[in-house]
């Protein structure tokens, strides 16, 4: 074994077994690389699952519905905020044909592997891909038609400086469009109530979650107003993402053969559970939202 596997070896032990890893979100991605749960594209994305059959196709159909809801078009400069590997612009880019993507994200090895799969497929010109936060855009006031956030949003420190940056960049009438992962309401079954607290604080704990973005769908639409946004429509796709999701993964198994050893280990463990109970925490919401 060389040093660069032991040392990822050790790296994926602390993050999956250590309550207190310390890892911060890019450290998070860089483990995880390119392990996307997609076979072709690079996504990043649990999926949106309606009338499709694979993960490729379910992850396409999140960006797509996202694109859809902010009703993306020819004369939008779209800003995308937690872009992963960038196959979601790439597919905007072809079509909806936006004016023009700009990008950002912080993790500088995704930046770099999304820059390459944006040149091999000729569109640099179209697709701007950038590093930088959510949570203080380089970008220009009232310069943005459409601000998307494709499952990235519960990351970022915080969600509610996001909201208030997206609507700075925004111009008047824009778009603001997440998808987004939130915690369940609290069940009085005290049973439920302890299935839904460690569901959420795994994947809260793994993938960084800050507490300040705990909160329902109620709060997200006070968050969103008080940022100044309008005809905030929020709701819960949930049932179209985590079950259908997870009997697929338990049917091909695909996914968990392509894993480290370890999260391989965990990963079976979760499939043979069923989605009830490992994603009893996790609600899923698609929102909308505009700046007067
Ligand atoms: C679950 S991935 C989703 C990636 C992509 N949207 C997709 O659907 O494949 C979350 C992404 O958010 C990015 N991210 C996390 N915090 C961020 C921040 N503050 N600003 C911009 N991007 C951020 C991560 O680097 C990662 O690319």
């Amino acid at each position: 074994m060389s040093d660069n596997t032991i040392d990822r070896f050790f790296r994926y032990l602390n993050w999956l077994f250590n309550p207190f890893h310390g890892l911060k979100t890019t450290e998070v991605y860089d483990l995880i690389g390119t392990s996307s749960l997609t076979e072709n594209a690079l996504y990043l994305n649990l999926g949106y699952w309606r009338d499709v059959e694979t993960i490729d196709e379910a992850s396409e159909e999140l960006a797509l519905l996202v694109a859809k809801r902010g009703g993306m078009g020819p004369d939008d400069t779209v800003l995308d905020c937690g872009y992963g590997f960038g196959d979601q612009d790439i597919l905007w880019a072809r079509k909806m044909k936006p004016e023009k993507i700009i990008g950002l994200n912080i993790t500088k090895s995704q930046v770099k592997r999304a820059r390459m799969n944006v040149a091999d497929a000729g569109l640099e010109k179209s697709i701007d891909l950038r590093e930088g936060s959510a949570t203080e855009m380089p970008i220009e006031n009232e310069s943005i038609d459409l601000v998307v956030s494709v499952e990235s949003a519960f990351h970022y420190r915080t969600r509610e400086d996001f909201f208030k940056e997206a609507f700075r960049v925004l111009r008047p009438g824009g778009r603001l469009v997440t998808a987004d992962i939130l915690p369940t309401k609290n069940s009085d079954n005290l049973f439920r109530r302890m299935e839904q607290w460690i569901s959420w604080n795994l994947v809260a704990g793994k993938f960084n979650i800050p507490h300040e973005n705990y909160y329902e769908i109620p709060s997200y639409n006070d968050k969103l107003s008080k940022a100044g946004f309008v005809n905030i429509d929020i709701k819960s796709i949930r049932d179209d993402v985590y079950t259908p999701l997870h009997e697929y993964l338990s049917k091909t198994q695909t996914f968990v053969n392509k894993l480290h050893p370890l999260p391989k280990f965990l990963a079976k463990l979760s499939l043979n559970r069923p989605a009830d109970n490992v994603y009893a925490g996790l609600d899923y919401i698609l929102s909308y939202s505009e700046k007067p």
